[in-house]
């Protein structure tokens, strides 16, 4: 466990301008490790909670109802892990549903996954600070192959039958066409710090 390796600070001042100049709480004065840890175990629960349900949503409904699950409940499941002092999500350059745009702070940290992942290394979980002592937690997300059932090319790995429902659920769809071992996204959690107690 090499977690002084995973311990990745990234500088995001030009990004957020002056209000992060002004935020006094710099990143040396966070419990990096704190923090990391607390990443680290709700993006795994979230993770295997979505996980396991769409496994059991498949093999119930197939993967058309699988599709739809994913429409109705991924994004309560990932909440239900969150609380008025964290919130869970997922983000993607290429995403499908566009409440899974990146904001401008988690496009810089996706793109410096994705630099990552091109050089053929594995990406590691970051923290970032942002404006008004919040803490950002990135944990990247890779293709593996069963996702490809939705999230890869017509028509081998996603039939066209099922790229059918997902594109009358998602116009604009940018989450296919993806291989295995590529950067799917990341999960996102934003802690709000509270200080002086
Ligand atoms: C049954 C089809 C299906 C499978 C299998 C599937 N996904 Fe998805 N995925 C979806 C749908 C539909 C959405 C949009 C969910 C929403 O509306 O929030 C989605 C959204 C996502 C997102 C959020 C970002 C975005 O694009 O909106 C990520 C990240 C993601 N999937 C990763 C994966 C990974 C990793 C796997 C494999 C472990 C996987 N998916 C397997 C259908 C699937």
């Amino acid at each position: 466990m090499l977690r002084q390796s995973q311990i990745v600070f990234l500088f995001v001042l030009l990004a957020l301008g002056p209000v992060a100049c002004r935020n006094t709480q710099g990143p040396a004065a966070i419990d990096q490790e704190k923090y990391l840890t607390l990443g680290d175990s709700l993006s795994r629960v979230s993770f295997d909670t979505l996980r396991n349900t769409l496994l059991a949503r498949i093999s119930a409904d197939g993967l058309t109802g699988a599709v739809r699950f994913c429409k109705v409940e991924a994004s309560t499941l990932t909440k239900t892990y969150g609380t008025a002092m964290q919130e869970i999500s997922r983000t993607s350059l290429r995403y499908r549903n566009p409440e899974n745009r990146p904001d401008s702070l988690s496009e810089q940290v996706l793109k410096a996954m994705q630099a990552v992942v091109e050089r053929g290394e594995k990406p590691a979980a970051q923290l970032v600070s942002g404006p008004g002592g919040t803490i950002h937690y990135y944990k990247p997300i890779l293709m593996q192959s069963m996702c490809l059932n939705c999230h890869g090319s017509i028509p081998v790995q996603l039939k066209p039958e099922i790229a059918a429902v997902i594109d009358s659920l998602y116009p604009g769809d940018l989450a296919r066409n993806y291989k295995e071992g590529e950067l799917r996204g990341a999960w996102h959690i934003r802690f709000i710090e509270v200080h002086g107690r």
